[in-house]
């Protein structure tokens, strides 16, 4: 394929251009012949996991597509799942730009977007307009002036908007861009609020006749302990998967870097190592009761494998995408 030359013009603009010219470029190409530009066979690897059937086991982490919009296309990329959002309830402009910064030297990026999207409502249409038959993850936060302690309203609202659409939904309690939300990990916090959403996930199975399951998204900045209480917390409260982890706060492996020490998330390969030890962690703490979904810093078919061994049923890959794009999804595929 030709990713290496077509990113070594991509990479000459600023990565939040190039990241909204990609978007309306796959969006307006999806399900056209166009799509021929992207679209690869991928072999089947199928896995049943939360009771769903994944055509293979690798998905596109949340955060590329945020707003829903270009599912078909990934789809014809060959990832067994697609993850769309973080959504919010209202539609939020996120941080000032710039906001995303590359670090080619590292295989990172940095990033401190903010839940930038365009509400729930649009995300919706989008999900509705492509009419997708894989499996779609819809990952769900809170508005960012959304004080703390409603932060609950918001996850039920979006679960309300989105339970008929999504294959499986995500919690999402892990950014760093969102001041507050990480403090949702712990504690009585995480189970007043994994309660909750498990009774409305109750009340919704009712009312739509279907059960769609509900993973939480966690961080790669807990020590032992609290991966041992949110494995607890997520079995007492009967929730479906865990995806692990987000970005990390971390700046080891990218100390001395242009853009270093930017605020925000890092990603890619500095917060591979860590990601993997969490899973570790909570794969002994659960006891194999709910299913691990594993991302940060996947860049091949090795890098996966370690997080299959680790205890992950599931991968994600975002930042090793954007380096090696489509190609990346087959050779994981192939290497498993
Ligand atoms: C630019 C950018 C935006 C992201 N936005 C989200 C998001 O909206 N919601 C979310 O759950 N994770 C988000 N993530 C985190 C990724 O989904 C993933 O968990 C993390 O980057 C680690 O995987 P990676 O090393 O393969 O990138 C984002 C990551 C990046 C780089």
């Amino acid at each position: 394929m030709f990713y290496p030359a077509i990113r070594k013009v991509l990479f000459q603009f600023d990565a939040e251009t190039i990241h909204e010219l990609t978007i309306k470029g796959l969006k307006s190409t999806g399900k056209s012949p166009l799509n021929v530009f992207y679209k690869q066979q991928v072999q089947d690897k199928p896995v049943t996991v939360m009771g769903i059937n994944f055509p293979n086991p690798v998905g596109l982490a949340a955060g590329l597509d945020k707003n829903g919009e270009c599912i078909n296309a990934f789809a014809a990329m060959g990832f067994g799942f697609v993850e769309v959002g973080t959504i919010t309830p209202r539609p939020q402009p996120g941080n000032d730009k710039p906001r995303i910064f590359r670090l080619p030297s590292a295989n990172a990026v940095i990033n401190r977007m903010g839940f930038n999207n365009k509400g729930v409502d649009y995300l919706v249409s989008q999900v509705q307009a492509a009419n997708f038959k894989g499996v779609l993850g819809i990952n769900i936060g809170k508005n960012k002036d959304t004080p703390d302690e409603n932060a609950k309203d918001d996850y039920i609202h979006c679960m309300r908007k989105v339970y008929d659409l999504a294959t499986y939904i995500t919690v999402n309690i892990s950014s760093p861009n969102t001041p507050g939300l990480r403090s949702l990990q712990y504690g009585d916090a995480l189970d007043e609020l994994l309660s909750a959403l498990k009774a409305e996930q109750g009340i919704l199975t009712e009312k739509y006749g279907k059960y769609i399951p509900l993973a939480v998204k966690i961080a790669p900045d807990l020590n032992e302990e609290e991966v041992k209480s949110i494995a607890k917390s997520l079995i007492d409260n009967g929730i479906d998967g865990v995806i692990a982890t987000n970005t990390t706060l971390s700046r080891e492996g990218v100390e001395g870097l242009e853009f270093g020490d930017e605020q925000g998330g890092l990603s890619g390969q500095p917060v591979k190592e860590k990601s993997t030890l969490v899973i570790k962690l909570l794969s002994e703490a659960l006891d194999n009761k709910l299913p691990i979904i594993g991302v940060g810093g996947i860049a091949s078919s090795d890098d996966a494998n370690e997080k299959l061994q680790a205890g992950a049923s599931l991968v994600q890959v975002y930042t090793g995408f954007i380096y090696q794009g489509p190609p990346l999804v087959k050779e994981i595929v192939n290497g498993l």
